[in-house]
């Protein structure tokens, strides 16, 4: 996770069993190499001892604010100002109103009044309480304030009891952590379509025409394009993944259907990366009803092109487009084709018969191609780390063509 190492992230736990998740999250952030400062209120310091803490982030945290022998004098002025980020997980209702009032009457609340680092908070507490109007408003002060409030979520709460209260997991509020720290990034102010994912293209109500494509490369694409500031669309075919946090996310199936949100979403968009494993073919038809097997006959399904995509939304100055290629022979060869019939900036060509890399993997081995014959060969690394030499490329087109005088 690039966009979190070396980051001074401060994270405040208040007195809520949610407390156990900020364990996990602390040590997360930390193997992440974020520079991480733990706060806690005194009453946190009832559900998990300081020293937990300090094992997963090295750190030993702050809870007392009268503690005359603290390695910082003044404390919470001097976390306030080494914080690229405060983040408040979980968060009670006490520290939301504390917040909302401006009032400082633990280490956590000081650190929040004294810093102008961006604030991201994440309730955690028992559903009328959350829904009580004065939380409410609490809460909405807080937005109003430019405060990212993240959650809660639904499901069964401390009481045992369902309902809505329970902390975000752990994935999303890093999620938010990344999106906040990337908004200063490269691609800041920058619009960026990615597609994910295959294509089904149907046969009959319960057949398709597929491929083995998870979406990982994709979304890998989409995340890192959000950590580097941009604003995100992400136009899905059918995954199993969840929405990256703070992209904006289109979920389709058909290869038409993904041209005609691509088409879309690429209005005023500066670039476009295709990694979605686009079905080539589709039935000429989808049959109303289940096809029923017959023992003693062949089935021939004619098919058809699909749309083509990349080639559909066309060239337009200031639209840097980037296609994948899967290859499973002549790798570099047919890329190289592929970028001149789809009119492209970059190829990422991957040879889909490796077994550690390409569809469903966690990791891809690519070489990048560029239009102007340029070409970087990545060794295996993760498809998150693909992802970022791709945007360096990108990030690069752009800062030129903003040099280049208008036609
Ligand atoms: O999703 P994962 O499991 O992580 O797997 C990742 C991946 C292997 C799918 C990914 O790395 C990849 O290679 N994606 C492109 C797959 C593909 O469709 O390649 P292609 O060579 O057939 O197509 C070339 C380019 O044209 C692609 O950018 C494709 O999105 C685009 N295309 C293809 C067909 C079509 N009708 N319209 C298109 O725009």
């Amino acid at each position: 996770m690039y966009n979190l190492t070396d980051r001074n992230i401060v994270l405040c736990v208040t007195g809520s069993i949610a407390v156990y998740k900020a364990v996990d999250l602390a040590s997360k952030l930390t193997q992440a190499g974020a520079v991480l400062n733990v706060i806690m209120t005194p009453e946190a310091t009832k559900f998990v001892a300081p020293i937990t803490f300090q094992s997963v982030s090295g750190r030993c945290p702050y809870w007392d604010m009268w503690d005359a022998n603290s390695n910082l004098a003044e404390a919470h002025i001097a976390l306030a100002r080494q914080a690229e980020v405060l983040v408040i997980a979980p968060a009670t209702a006490t520290i939301v109103a504390r917040l909302a009032l401006g009032l400082a009457e633990e280490m956590v609340s000081l650190t929040a009044l004294a810093t102008r680092a961006p604030l991201i908070v994440c309730p955690a507490m028992d559903s009328q309480m959350f829904e009580h109007p004065a939380t409410q408003e609490h809460l909405t002060t807080l937005r109003n304030r430019g405060v990212q409030i993240v959650g809660p979520e639904d499901g069964r709460l401390a009481s045992g009891q369902m309902g809505r209260g329970r902390l975000s997991e752990v994935e999303t509020i890093i999620g938010w952590i990344r999106h906040v720290l990337g908004r200063g990034g490269d691609l800041a102010g920058k619009k960026v379509v990615v597609t994910g994912g295959g294509t089904h293209e149907p046969i009959d109500p319960v057949r398709f025409v597929g491929n083995n494509s998870s979406g990982k490369m994709g979304f890998a694409v989409a995340e890192a394009a959000r950590d580097r500031g941009a604003d995100v669309v992400l136009v899905s075919g059918p995954s199993v993944l969840p929405d990256p946090v703070a992209v904006e996310v289109l979920r389709v199936r058909r290869a038409a259907e993904m041209r005609d949100a691509v088409v879309a979403a690429c209005v005023g968009a500066d670039a476009l990366i295709m990694a979605a494993a686009v079905a080539d073919y589709q039935p000429a038809e989808t049959v109303g009803e289940k096809i029923k097997r017959r023992q003693s006959e062949t089935l021939s399904i004619p098919l058809v092109p699909t749309p083509d995509i990349l080639a559909e939304v066309g060239v337009r100055p200031g639209l840097v487009k980037v296609g994948f290629a899967a290859e499973s022979r002549d790798l570099l060869a047919n890329a190289q084709q592929k970028i001149e019939d789809k009119q492209l900036d970059l190829i990422v060509a991957n040879d889909i018969t490796a077994s550690d890399a390409g569809f469903a993997a966690d990791n891809n081995r690519v070489v990048i191609l560029d239009s102007a014959g340029g070409r970087a060969e990545l060794p295996l690394m993760s498809k998150y780390d693909v992802a970022w030499h791709i945007l360096d490329k990108v990030a690069t087109l752009l800062a030129a063509s903003k040099l280049q005088p208008e036609a």
